[in-house]
């Protein structure tokens, strides 16, 4: 059949330009069906491309929610669990970042990650699967509730018997997955924005609908009601999420622009003809004049205590050498902490130095949501430092940030603002310098006679990694919650407009980390180690606080003996035969 035209379809047409009468048109219709045919294929080709890519869209969700298997970019050092005696161990070198699109968007994460990363290797699911389940994302937006439908009179009352909290982890009855809610705080921060913000927990990808019920407090000292204003909120996960099923969420509800006063209670409810299940009360720092208190006011945030935590005196070096470094302040979650641990913190909290707030939340840690739900925390204790405090560090217990030439963080904060102008530092990032716990004791540890001082882990560690971390891997930040909209457990994920994280050179301060080898064995003390005893600097004003701290709490608390290192105590030993 091949005819004179060879490579057929449309090129042949000029190809055969010479061509007689009756063959010309033949060769020409011959063509033009060829050509129709390729179209056609082609136009077959998409459409099949499109059903396969349309049903991935709509069914990663449901394979997410069922085996925790996402699309995104994987963390590949996480390892289920922990190990005994390592709290803090955490791989996580490698996040997944979940990619902003703004909250509230219908197109979400997956489908974004679907649409970039060809479904990410997954089995494209069956095309008669997508018929017997029909996508739920669509359904979503048919709601027939429009706020202005809502006569609010008719709707469920202020619910007295709910217990009123400012941080507690409340449910929201009646959604299909779980969602928490825990704090809620008044931010008018970005010009024309008057929100109410909730800290919360839930779904991760396609988080569910739900309303803020907005109460605003009417009446006289004698009697009061709450009148209500009730509008949708905005979901959105919390960008740090390792791709679990539920992670930390932002809900925020608009305030109506007709109204001046802000609502002194919200409750978050699935629909607004629900019985409101929760009543948080809502934050409203120094709303009026938005200046921060005069000088520094630093704030420390730590992750909830978990694994009934109770180093005491790993918990009351962190609380006095952090006031050393000029801390005034710490808030605290509490996951589940141990009796001597519990009493410290409850003393401390009398003395009005601590916050401890309760964490019981109802999700699997690890395989639900990521460490207890960290971000929340971090979160939490951003906003509630909001106005409170000019500065707070996100640190954990066996962290310190260590200025090299300046004694506190207020001076070093000062020092590097004098000479680099921190006016537009939203945060400032230290990095991360590990002093392995395998390394042996400091040289001077061998005629340390005194056993509060032998105890704490900043005299006795003071070998560390040559090598610094980059920052943001395992660096820890400064930031200044007035400007913050969203922490991270390495760095701010965002400032508001205008301020951005400043990176502290080495030389200033670094994040002394103590702990043991990362990655599990001993082999990381092979790397490269100088002796680094900056933190000498504080090591006789450290012992005597801890000592007076333990000498006060000790039978308060049933402190436990401290002993010298065993070592040291057979040498000590030894000593007492030669004097004989
Ligand atoms: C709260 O009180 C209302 C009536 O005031 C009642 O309908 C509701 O069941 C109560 N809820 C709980 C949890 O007790
Ligand atoms: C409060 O109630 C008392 C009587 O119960 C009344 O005498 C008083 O005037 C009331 N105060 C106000 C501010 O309404
Ligand atoms: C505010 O506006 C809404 C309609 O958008 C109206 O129903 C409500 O009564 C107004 N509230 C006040 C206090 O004016
Ligand atoms: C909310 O749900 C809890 C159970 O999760 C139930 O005990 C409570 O009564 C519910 N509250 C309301 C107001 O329906
Ligand atoms: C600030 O908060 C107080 C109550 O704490 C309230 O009376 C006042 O109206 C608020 N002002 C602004 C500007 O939001
Ligand atoms: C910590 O939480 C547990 C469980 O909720 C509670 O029993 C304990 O009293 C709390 N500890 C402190 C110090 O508040
Ligand atoms: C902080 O350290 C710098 C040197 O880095 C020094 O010039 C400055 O005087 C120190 N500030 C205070 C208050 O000690």
């Amino acid at each position: 059949m091949g005819s004179s035209s060879g490579g057929g379809g449309i090129i042949g047409i000029n190809g055969v330009g010479s061509g007689g009468g009756t063959k010309k048109k033949y060769t020409t219709f011959r063509s033009r069906q060829r050509a129709n045919l390729s179209f056609f294929l082609v136009v077959m080709f998409f459409a099949v491309f499109g059903i396969i890519v349309f049903t991935e869209v709509f069914f990663i969700d449901e394979r997410n929610a069922g085996t925790g298997s996402g699309v995104l970019i994987r963390h590949a050092g996480y390892q289920h669990g922990y190990r005994k005696g390592q709290e803090y161990d955490e791989n996580e070198d490698y996040i997944s970042i979940r990619m902003g699109l703004g909250g509230g968007a219908m197109m979400n994460d997956e489908t974004l990650g679907a649409l970039l990363l060809g479904g990410g290797g997954g089995v494209p699911p069956a095309v008669a699967a997508a018929r017997a389940n029909p996508p739920l994302p669509l359904l979503l937006d048919t709601l027939p509730l429009n706020s202005k439908d809502l006569i609010e009179t008719q709707l469920p009352p202020y619910p007295d018997n709910s217990t009123l909290t400012e941080g507690s982890w409340q449910n929201v009855n009646g959604t299909k997955y779980k969602f928490f809610v825990f704090s809620a705080f008044f931010d008018q921060r970005r010009k024309g924005q008057r929100i109410i913000r909730v800290i919360g927990a839930t779904k991760t990808r396609g988080p569910e609908r739900v309303w803020c019920r907005l109460w605003y407090k009417i009446g006289d000292g004698n009697s009061t009601a709450h009148i209500s204003v009730t509008v949708p909120a905005k979901v959105w996960a919390i960008r740090e999420n390792w791709n679990l099923k539920y992670s930390a969420c932002f809900a925020t509800c608009a305030l109506p622009a007709n109204r001046t006063t802000i609502p002194s209670t919200v409750s978050v409810v699935a629909h607004p003809r629900d019985p409101p299940g929760n009543l948080l009360v809502v934050h409203n720092g120094n709303n009026e004049t938005h200046t921060p208190p005069p000088g520094y006011k630093f704030g420390v945030c730590v992750k909830p205590l978990h694994f009934d935590y109770n180093r005491e005196i790993q918990m009351l070096e962190f609380l006095e050498l952090n006031r050393l470094l000029g801390v005034e302040h710490f808030t605290f979650y509490n996951h589940t902490i141990g009796p001597q641990v519990s009493c410290i913190l409850r003393d401390y909290e009398t003395n009005g130095m601590v916050r401890l707030l309760p964490w019981r939340l109802n999700m699997v840690s690890q395989k639900e949501i990521r460490t207890e739900g960290l971000f929340a925390a971090l979160n939490d204790c951003m906003y509630r430092s909001m106005y409170k405090f000019t500065h707070v560090a996100l640190i954990d217990l066996d962290e310190y940030i260590v200025p090299r030439y300046n004694y506190t963080l207020p001076q070093l904060v000062e020092h590097l603002d004098r000479r680099g102008n921190l006016h537009s530092a939203g945060a400032l990032s230290f990095q991360n310098a590990f002093f392995y716990l395998q390394w042996s004791d400091d040289e001077s540890l061998h005629s340390e006679s005194d056993s509060v001082a032998a105890s704490l882990v900043t005299v006795r560690k003071t070998r560390r990694r040559a090598k610094l971390h980059p920052h943001k891997q395992r660096s820890k930040y400064i930031c200044r919650p007035e400007v913050a909209v969203e922490a991270g457990n390495h760095f701010v994920w965002e400032l508001l407009p205008g301020y951005q994280t400043k990176n502290v050179h080495a030389d200033q301060a670094i994040l002394h980390h103590y702990r043991v080898c990362e990655f599990g064995g001993d082999d990381c003390i092979k790397t490269t180690s100088v002796v680094d005893r900056t933190a000498y600097r504080y090591k006789i004003a450290l012992t005597e606080a801890v000592r007076s701290q333990y000498e006060r709490l000790k039978s308060k608390c049933h402190l436990s003996e401290l002993k010298l290192p065993k070592n040291q105590g057979l040498s000590k030993f030894f000593k007492l035969l030669q004097t004989r």
